[in-house]
């Protein structure tokens, strides 16, 4: 058995009630995920840079659900001259959802990216943004910036300003939209070769909620009213997901949005978890499942503040 077999089984068991299938589930999560990415198209055309790397990949292929996320069979293109010049960004499918929820809003505006290493969803969205507009990058880990500013410098985005702070004691400003893709027991992405998920303990949910809820407080306390903001997570746990957007909707006036992506399967927000109940108005949070769309696991909330 091999070392991550215990922390899947444990992820089925606890999770399998959430389910619509649970042997899909189960399966799922039993089966690694393929290199996923995206055109960098700061740099280069998609239809140039899809002909080009299926010289050697011929079977990339582009999900239903985003015209820009595209699948490969090989697990090497971190090496392919495409990444190394920045016109390919390897990144989790899942990972890119958080910058589809407000694609009507991102064109020339201002954007906090509250914890941004190492930039995947920032340079998305820079490169939803066409360079224009301005971001702030911040992050609270001074190693991680590394990673963050040369991707930054990969990609070509001249848009994005990078901040070191922790971001509950970053100074107010007013933003148009504000991401929270929080630090979180990272549980969906169990199905990742390198996974970073570990044996999380009762304790360490509760320690990322209180982490997370900082963070979104921080975001909702500075935002101007008009304004959005996208919390989003990596794990299944409801601790970090409904339970933070439900305790948040109570301190603060925002209202909650309905998503969807048009071909993405996806579920609502639950509102019962370990004998708790959540504010009904957590059913509009997407939960992207992975047996759905042969994916890994997320969550994402919009708000507006009103
Ligand atoms: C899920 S990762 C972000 C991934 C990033 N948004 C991306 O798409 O590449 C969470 C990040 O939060 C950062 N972080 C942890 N605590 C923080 C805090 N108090 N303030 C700001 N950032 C924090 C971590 O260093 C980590 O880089």
């Amino acid at each position: 058995m091999d070392k991550y077999q215990n922390i899947r089984n444990n992820i089925i068991d606890k999770y399998s009630c959430l389910v619509d299938d649970e042997s899909k589930f189960a399966d799922s999560i039993n089966i690694p995920l393929k290199q996923s990415f995206r055109v960098n198209t700061l740099k280069e055309e998609k239809k140039t840079v899809i002909n080009k790397l299926k010289e050697y990949d011929s079977t990339i292929k582009t999900t239903e659900w985003n015209d820009n996320a595209h699948i490969s069979e090989l697990n090497n293109l971190g090496s392919s001259l495409e990444h190394f010049v920045g016109q390919i960004y390897i990144q989790e499918l899942t990972s890119m959802i958080p910058p589809l929820v407000v694609k009507d809003l991102i064109k020339e505006i201002k954007v906090i990216d509250c914890c941004a290493a190492p930039g995947s969803k920032t340079t998305q969205i820079a490169a939803m943004m066409d360079n224009k507009g301005h971001i702030i990058a911040n992050d609270a880990r001074h190693a991680r910036l590394k990673s963050l500013r040369g991707n930054l410098d990969r990609l070509g985005v001249t848009n994005t300003s990078v901040t070191l702070r922790d971001f509950k004691s970053f100074p107010n400003t007013k933003a148009d939209l504000y991401f929270v893709d929080a630090p979180c027991s990272s549980e969906g992405t169990i199905r990742k070769k390198n996974t970073v998920a570990r044996t999380w303990k009762e304790n360490d949910y509760l320690r990322f909620n209180k982490l997370q809820n900082g963070l979104l407080s921080k975001a909702c306390e500075m935002a101007p009213s008009g304004s959005t903001i996208v919390y989003s997570t990596c794990t299944f746990s409801p601790d970090e997901n409904e339970k933070v957007v439900s305790e948040t909707l109570e301190k603060y006036d925002l209202k909650m949005k309905n998503i969807s992506i048009e071909n993405l399967r996806s579920e609502s927000g639950i509102t019962e978890w370990n004998n708790e109940s959540y504010n009904s108005e957590v059913k509009k949070c997407m939960r992207v499942w992975p047996h759905h769309n042969d994916t890994d696991a997320f969550f994402i909330a919009r708000m507006e503040k009103c």
